[in-house]
Parts: structure tokens; sequence; C-alpha cells
């Protein structure tokens, strides 16, 4: 799927969201925020300028966001969590997020009580997408802006040390190891990454980026 794809779901399916920053210890600090807009690659939320979130923003521009989609349990869910840098792009869009969020106007009901508000754009970074109502599971990376694609050949791999023993194939969760050839593959758009594979490798075949 195109990036937008994945910030579609982000917004309409899972719209509030769990964000991630750290305070002025460095400590982590949770809050769920709406994704109000998205583009092509990027999306945009809003905060006030007196909450703790927006001092934190403006501090240090890595965050990272967890959401997930309604279901009535695990198996029936998705989600969906990207890391990267975000940017204040102040008063500009926050029209158009009214206009796209008309509950927003529920919340802010007055022209004046909206001048705290600004606008930020989520526009570089990595993101994983993990859906575990498909059977086997499905994971996928996927990358805002210009961030350099670095896992695109997933975290655990097997390397030419591999004879082909299948003891990794019997202790596989999700059954991605393709055995078609030595040394095998691991199908990555189904890998849980476990590790269990590597674990019980004899031969030591089998490595983490
Ligand atoms: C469903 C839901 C959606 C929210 N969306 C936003 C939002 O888009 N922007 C925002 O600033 N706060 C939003 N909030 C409120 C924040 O979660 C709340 O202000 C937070 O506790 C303040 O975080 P802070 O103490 O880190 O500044 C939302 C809360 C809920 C329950």
């Amino acid at each position: 799927m195109e990036t937008k794809q994945y910030l579609k779901i982000l917004k309409d399916e899972m719209h509030s969201v769990v964000f991630a920053t750290t305070d002025k210890y460095g400590l982590p600090v949770t809050r769920v925020i709406d994704i109000m807009l998205i583009d092509d690659n990027s999306l945009y939320f809003i905060t006030a300028k007196g909450k703790n979130f927006y001092s934190q923003l403006i501090d240090n521009k890595f965050v990272a966001l967890s959401g997930m989609t309604d279901g009535k349990d695990s198996m029936s869910k998705k989600a969906i969590s990207i890391r990267g840098s975000v940017e204040c792009i102040g008063k500009n869009k926050l029209d158009e997020v009214f206009k796209e969020n008309p509950y927003m106007a529920e919340i802010y009901p007055q022209k004046e009580s909206r001048i705290v508000l600004e606008v930020f754009r989520f526009y570089e970074g990595e993101g994983e997408f993990f859906n575990l109502s498909a059977k086997p599971i499905i994971r996928e990376s996927f990358y805002l802006g210009k961030y350099v694609q670095k896992n695109k050949q997933g975290l655990y791999y097997i390397t030419n040390k591999c004879v082909g023993c299948k003891r990794c194939v019997s202790k596989c969760p999700q059954n991605c190891i393709d055995i078609s050839c030595i040394p095998f593959k691991i199908k990555q758009k189904n890998c849980l990454n476990c590790g269990n594979c590597k674990e019980v490798c004899y031969f030591s075949a089998i490595k983490k980026r």
C-alpha cells in the first residue's frame, strides 16, 4: 500500500491515537490526540499553546504515535505506529481542520477560543502497519517524507550458514519461513519479529539487524 493509504486508516478508522513525547527530564509521556488531516506524505494534528504537549513538541521534534482500529478482540484489530519528526505550521490549515472535523466546534465553539490552537505536521518518519485480523498476520513498513528506508529488509534475516535443517520452520508461529531454496528466507510481510527462528537455529545462521 502507498503511505497515503496507511495515513487514511489512521485518520478515518483510528482517528484518536496515542502520542508519545519526552518531558524536560527526558522521561516518556503519552496522551490521546486526534489525526485531523492527511496528505500524500504527512499527517496533521492540533494542540493548544498552553499544554505541556505543545511545549514538548517545540523542545523536541521527535515523536512516536500508535493507533488501533476498533474490534471485538485483539484478533480483529489493526494497529499503526509511526516515529519521526514534526513541525509547527502555526494557524495554517486550522480552518480546514475545523471544516473537516465539525465536532471540534463543540470543544472550541467561539472563534476567539481558537487563538491558542496551532497545527503540527508529522512530515518525516517510519511507520509500521500490523494486522492481526489477517492469517497469517501482516506486518508492513512505510515511510513518510525523506526518511531513509533502513529496515526495508526486515529485522531478522537468514544467512548463508543455513543448511536447511528446518528447525526454524517448526518453531515459527506464523509459518513464514520460505523453504523453496537454501538458505531459507523469511517472508518479512508475515513475520512477527519474535526471534524464535534465531533462538532455535543450531548453526547461528539467523541474524538480527
Ligand atoms: C478522544 C480524545 C481526543 C483528544 N484529542 C486531542 C487533540 O487532538 N489535541 C489536543 O491537544 N488534545 C487532545 N485531547 C486531550 C489530550 O489528550 C489532553 O489534553 C492531554 O491530557 C494533555 O496532554 P499534556 O498534559 O501532555 O499536554 C484528546 C483527548 C481525548 C480523550
